[in-house]
């Protein structure tokens, strides 16, 4: 039986197309809520947050960044929520039928390229995730116990193009296989396993490391404040974490939200994914420091941290193997549900906007992203070319997120600001995101926030970015 949003969207949909099915929804608000947060748990909660509190002033950091999540990440992802929910359309669609013959589709246009740069070397990464999760589980780390000798096993291995290139296939392959079965029996069947599973994998490390001698120096450098190291460059770097582990600025929460009923609650639903992307930071960080200081190693952060100075404390705590196994495949599953959310945009589009099917748009667009990645797969050290590319004396693969990761991402985020809080009818704005709410008087609060707050904090961070590229290069 049609309920009646159901009706209106597929009456709505069969009039401009024949061919219309009615869309998918998902089956519950929790299927929503970890299909959402798997997408914003990824690497960055892994090997950057839990860097950035230890060197930012620790529980003054955490302050400063839970204000900045509920300030302005939180307004930000609402709006894509409820653009995507109001108009059931994959992030192209959504701009154009939100304002009609205008440009902004553009963005949407922008949000979808950016999801398949992003998914063409995060695929690249993610296998050296399940590569590092053979190692732990076949010893390979057994005799190492100094970065020095991790380092040059890391060096190897990512130099070595056939592993890697294999490890990016099968990573690539597991997206497809997990987005090809659709919304409910796809997507939300495998995140409802992982997500839960990757909570678990946490709190078990989480123990593990705290629970080890010498663990209080490790949250002491975690935790303890220090206010004097809070400056105007710490508000900035807390934005951009919370930006970019939020997930926002590319649709892949207009694409989620399109698959939300009318009936949930989007300000819950969507406070509910920042709380579990910023518990899963905070958690990764008391499973890594005490464990990293209680056998002496200096911190770290992005790939060196993970593929470095974690596998050379494995072998120096008790039953370090199999935390060294749990931990990759944490990493794995971070990866995998955020990889979801990256090609499910991209199916969207094609699905909904050039009518492919669902297995013919995920095959096409892994196997070209697959293509598109082979050359980061090669930048860190098989290929010399691509390791150091001419005139830019970068390795492609940190070329890429720079471009989409870093530029392309923020930039997402402040045009779907302008749009949401001056483009678009405010009453549809409204209408978006506080249907189906219980507390429908937060709508004109969190349409401040968007309109002001967040367009002047969003470019804030992208001339800084900007500025800094100028700086080096
Ligand atoms: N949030 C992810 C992380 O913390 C990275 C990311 C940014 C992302 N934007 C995204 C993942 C969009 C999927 C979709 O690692």
């Amino acid at each position: 039986m049609l309920t009646a949003e159901e009706a209106t969207d597929s009456g709505e949909a069969v009039a401009s197309n024949p061919q219309t099915r009615r869309r998918e929804t998902w089956g519950s608000r929790l299927a929503f809520v970890l299909a959402a947060a798997g997408s914003a748990i990824g690497l960055g909660n892994v090997w950057r947050f839990p860097y950035l509190v230890g060197k930012n002033g620790g529980a003054a950091f955490l302050i400063i960044y839970l204000a900045i999540v509920v300030l302005i990440g939180l307004p930000v992802m609402i709006a894509e929520v409820g653009l995507g929910r109001f108009t059931r359309r994959n992030p192209v669609g959504a701009f154009a039928r939100a304002a009609p013959n205008s440009g902004w589709r553009v963005v949407g246009v922008l949000g979808v390229i950016t999801g398949f740069g992003i998914l063409s070397y995060y695929s690249v990464v993610a296998g050296w995730a399940i590569g590092y999760t053979l190692k732990a589980v076949t010893g390979a780390f057994a005799t190492l116990t100094d970065p020095g000798q991790t380092g040059n096993l890391f060096e190897q291995f990512v130099g070595d193009a056939w592993t890697v290139l294999a490890l990016h296939a099968v990573f690539m392959a597991l997206t497809v296989a997990a987005v090809i079965g659709g919304v409910r029996r796809g997507i939300e069947r495998w995140t409802l396993i992982l997500m839960p599973a990757l909570f678990l994998m946490l709190l078990l490390l989480v123990l593990r490391s705290l629970t080890l001698d010498g663990a209080g120096k490790g949250f002491t450098f975690y935790l303890q404040p220090d206010f004097s190291k809070v400056t105007g460059a710490t508000f900035i770097a807390a934005l951009g974490q919370a930006l970019f582990s939020l997930s926002v600025g590319m649709g892949a929460l207009i694409t989620y939200g399109s698959y939300l009923s009318e009936r949930e609650d989007v300000v819950i639903a969507t406070a509910s994914v920042c709380l579990l992307d910023t518990l899963a930071a905070f958690l990764a960080g008391l499973a890594i420091f005490p464990a990293l200081f209680a056998v002496g190693l200096e911190p770290a952060q992005g790939a060196g941290l993970t593929f470095v100075v974690l596998p050379a404390i494995f072998h120096r705590i008790p039953f370090g193997g199999l935390f060294g196994t749990v931990f990759f495949v944490l990493l794995t599953v971070a990866a995998l549900t955020s990889a979801i959310s990256l090609l499910e945009v991209c199916v969207a589009y094609l699905t909904d906007e050039k009518r492919w099917t669902r297995k013919g748009a995920c095959v096409l667009v892994g196997i070209v992203s697959f293509l598109l990645g082979i050359p980061a797969a090669l930048s860190t050290g098989a290929s010399p070319f691509f390791s150091q590319l001419p005139f830019l004396h970068v390795g492609y693969l940190d070329l890429m997120d720079t471009i989409f990761g870093n530029i392309a991402l923020t930039l997402g985020a402040l045009l779907l600001c302008l749009f949401v809080g001056w483009r678009w009818v405010p009453q549809d704005a409204l209408k978006g995101v506080i249907e189906g709410s219980a507390y429908p008087g937060l709508g004109q609060h969190w349409l401040f926030l968007v309109r002001y707050v967040c367009p002047v904090a969003i470019g804030t961070i992208l001339l800084q970015i900007l500025m800094n590229l100028f700086v080096q290069g």
